[in-house]
């Protein structure tokens, strides 16, 4: 027998085999608990077995639809039976309202429903459940903190449940603590978790997070569930966006895309509108491009003003590329192009509040600028793909094809791109392409110059 001591952080879950004053992850003081842990041989020797990897033994998982489109397809497929879903987010930003029309969807399919509800009174969930419109006879409510009691309402014939939220609820047979301190919040993930195994049915667990943005609680919470959702969305705009940053059943690069209206949350299909309003504008420092937001295509517009000044430093803002980037293109442009930055404010904005990581918009933000600069628009309906090396040369960017097919479903005609890529023949039929070479070139094609 083995006496192993931790000690274990009652703000971050840290766990270490030395005391401190201070905890080394999350630099809270006197946080540091202690924790006795006995082991036996017969514990160390442990149970596991030792499997080989063949394709025979692996099957794909059973999905079961959550009943709306877009939250199926940022889980991969739907819901896995026996897997749990962390869905973070920050309060008020829609978290209860998503999962209880999904419940209500599943409930009308003929699945039964728990929700549990650890925050809000029956009244208050009724209340929106019948806003919603998603009252069913499958849809079951329990409203209580103590996830004893919860889960063991999760009978045979349940087919799915939801735990609203992780931090509300209270283990009683774990250690001391307020609902919501990291160890009540981990012993009661890994209740809901063992119970959704045991019972094999997908749950879902509501998270709030912090404002850093992380989901509030011991880091480890992250690492122990299957799949990790964050709902977020602007204080100002009614859009929600959903994206997956962990799924151990499918990819985390799909992006969906709510509205929150009086009657709940619209999945939005038409995500490039949100960025585009397809005014076929033909303003100076005006050019399109097409982002990728994990594999959705957003068109978007980059919009550029160049306002003359007399100080000796002019001012650089972005938002939507970063600063540098910015700067950095600037730069190309005046030496690789000729066109003459120096004495104007430039302001460069992605309309809508998108912000662009990859440098795809390279070309666009040059074309954008340099018609602000020179006064004269580009031609209308056409889209810039390309990143833009120190050369001035115009270099090609990731999926290329699955781009240009959004540009021409949203009506846009023309499309200029780097002449690396290589020709394809999936690309659209009704769009003009051109090659470029370098960032003269396009600028040249454009009528910028
Ligand atoms: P909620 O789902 O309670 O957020 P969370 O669980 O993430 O804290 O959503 C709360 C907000 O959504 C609230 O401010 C009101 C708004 N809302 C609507 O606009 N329409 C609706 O149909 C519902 C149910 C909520
Ligand atoms: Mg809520």
């Amino acid at each position: 027998m083995t006496n192993i001591t931790r000690y274990i952080c009652s703000d971050c879950g840290f766990s270490t085999v030395t005391k401190t004053g201070k905890c080394p992850s999350c630099g809270a003081w006197g946080t540091l608990e202690q924790h006795d842990e006995v082991k036996t041989a017969a514990s160390r020797a442990g149970h596991s077995r030792v499997e080989v990897v063949s394709a025979a033994s692996v099957t794909p998982p059973g999905r079961v639809s959550s009943g709306i489109n877009e939250l199926d397809r940022v889980l991969g497929g739907g819901l896995v039976p026996g897997g749990v879903v962390l869905l973070g987010g920050q309060p008020g930003i829609g978290k209860s309202t998503l999962l209880l029309q999904a419940c209500g969807f599943m409930a009308a399919a003929g699945v039964s429903v728990l929700y549990i509800s650890g925050e809000e009174s029956s009244a208050q969930v009724a209340l929106r459940a019948s806003r919603l419109g998603v009252a069913s006879g499958n849809l079951l409510l329990f409203c209580g903190s103590d996830i004893e009691d919860a889960l063991s309402r999760v009978t045979e014939d349940i087919g799915f449940f939801v735990l609203d939220s992780v931090q509300a609820m209270r283990a009683p047979d774990s250690p001391e603590g307020w609902p919501g301190t990291p160890n009540q919040v981990r012993a009661v993930a890994q209740l809901v978790i063992d119970k959704a195994r045991a019972m094999n049915v997908p749950a879902v667990l509501v998270g709030h997070i912090t404002k850093d943005g992380k989901i509030a609680g011991p880091m480890l919470l992250e690492h122990i569930v299957d799949v990790v959702l964050s709902f977020t969305g602007e204080g100002y705009s009614s859009y929600r966006m959903l994206r997956g940053a962990k799924n151990r059943y499918g990819g985390t690069d799909e992006l969906g895309v709510f509205e929150m209206r009086e009657d709940g949350l619209r999945a939005v299909e038409d995500k490039s509108g949100l960025y585009w309003n397809r005014a076929d504008t033909v303003v100076p420092g005006v050019a399109m491009t097409v982002a990728l937001e994990g594999s959705t295509p957003l068109v978007a517009e980059v919009q550029t003003l160049a306002a003359p000044t007399a100080f000796p430093y002019p001012k650089r803002t972005s938002r939507g590329i970063e600063l540098n980037r910015f700067q950095l293109l600037a730069a190309v442009l005046e030496k690789r192009a000729g066109v003459v930055c120096g004495a104007y404010d430039l302001y460069l904005n992605i309309a809508g509040g998108l912000s662009i990581q990859d440098p795809s918009a390279d070309l666009a933000a040059c074309v954008s600028l340099a018609s602000a600069l020179l006064g004269r628009p580009t031609f209308a309906a056409s889209c810039w793909l390309g990143e833009i090396g120190l050369a001035g040369e115009v270099r090609p960017v990731t999926r290329l094809t699955l781009r240009l097919r959004e540009a021409e479903r949203l009506g846009l005609k023309r499309a200029v791109i780097s002449a690396r890529e290589k020709n394809d023949s999936s690309w659209p039929k009704n769009m003009e392409i051109k090659k470029v070479n370098s960032l003269n070139e396009a600028l040249k094609i454009g009528g910028v110059c």
